[in-house]
């Protein structure tokens, strides 16, 4: 698969990486319903097997499983995978809420917590999960400084974060990455962040490239409403409701003939589509089993051409058109 290098660093991503949100399972209050541990398992290896040289999880996910099941998918293939975790989430000991926190304390404690659940000696990207309180970011980003002089962690990360945000932070030390959501339906990214990271070599991988799912082509409304009730997207997801709902299954129809004419499916077309931007590093990529990360791997290769990106970019004016006329 392609590779991009990530912003000022040593380090080839593939273009293409493994998310672990959803493999984090239920019983928490992001949580996205039932999920089986040996089928999660099996999802990041058949991503490492098929080349991808890179995973994102988080503290947060699952409260800690997501990590474990990382740790268990990596054992005997560390040299294979950069590892990128999370830090800035926290929850009481049997609670099912997290809550933000930024203070030196807590991300030292979590960071020896990653390290353990994950069974690895380092963390090779760490990331303030979010920005939150805006207030505590400097002392957030000091103490991840300081780990990497420890040697616990190689380099540092932000997601969810803003274009004022990243410059208070590059003088206290270089930010490697930034992690924003990015999407044909969330292009927020496209206003500054984008502009600023490549003119300050700060990576960038982008998160939900599918929208958590709605963009696979594999959803109708049907499928929505019997989403699991512990299943966040199912109250919670703006995208998976009424009035977006429809445009957005609507602008799913729109883009299968486009993925059809080459031979590829929905699902491709949009990780395909957030990767047209060079400045892109890569996409992460969620998936709760084999078959799904065989589909969408091979997205990391597919270099759409004009007439594809025009054509879509009819169909999101189109979804706008839908959505103010309503
Ligand atoms: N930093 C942050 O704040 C933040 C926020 C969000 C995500 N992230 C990271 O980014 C990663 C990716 O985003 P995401 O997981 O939210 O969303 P995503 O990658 O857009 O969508 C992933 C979901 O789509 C469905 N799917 C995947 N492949 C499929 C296929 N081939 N066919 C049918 N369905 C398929 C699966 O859910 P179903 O089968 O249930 O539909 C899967 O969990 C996360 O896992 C996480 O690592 C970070």
């Amino acid at each position: 698969m392609r590779t991009r290098k990530l912003g000022y660093t040593d380090l080839q991503f593939t273009t293409v990486g493994l998310g672990t949100w959803a493999i984090g399972g239920g019983g928490w209050e992001w949580g996205w319903g039932p999920q089986d541990d040996a089928e999660s398992i099996a999802a990041l290896r058949r991503g490492m097997d098929r080349g991808i040289n890179w995973i994102d999880t988080a503290a947060a996910y699952g409260l800690g499983h997501s990590e474990e099941l990382v740790g268990k998918a990596i054992e005997g293939r560390r040299d294979e995978v950069v590892v990128a975790t999370k830090c800035g989430l926290v929850w009481e000991e049997g609670g099912t809420t997290i809550s933000n926190r930024l203070k030196e304390d807590s991300i030292r404690r979590e960071c020896e917590q990653s390290l353990r659940r994950l069974n690895i000696e380092g963390i090779d990207l760490y990331q303030i999960h979010w920005p939150v309180p805006d207030g505590d970011i400097e002392e957030a980003w000091g103490t991840i400084a300081n780990l990497i002089k420890a040697g616990k962690v190689r380099y540092a990360g932000v997601s969810n974060a803003s274009v004022e945000q990243l410059k208070r932070l590059q003088p206290i030390h270089p930010v490697a990455a930034l992690q924003p959501p990015y999407s044909m339906l969330e292009r927020g990214v496209e206003e500054a962040l984008l502009k600023f990271c490549a003119a300050n070599d700060i990576g960038i991988i982008v998160y939900s490239p599918m929208q958590t799912g709605l963009l696979t082509g594999k959803y109708t409304k049907e499928r929505v409403a019997a989403l699991a009730d512990e299943d966040w997207r199912k109250d919670r997801n703006p995208h998976f409701k009424e009035p977006q709902l429809s445009a957005n299954l609507a602008l799913v129809d729109g883009l299968r003939p486009i993925a059809a004419r080459h031979g590829k499916t929905v699902a491709q077309l949009a990780i395909a589509w957030v990767l047209r931007r060079p400045e892109v590093t890569g996409a992460i990529v969620g998936s709760r089993k084999p078959s799904h990360i065989e589909e969408t791997v091979e997205a990391g290769d597919w270099v759409l051409d004009s007439q594809d990106i025009a054509e879509i970019d009819a169909l999101l004016v189109d979804r706008h058109r839908t959505l103010d006329q309503g």
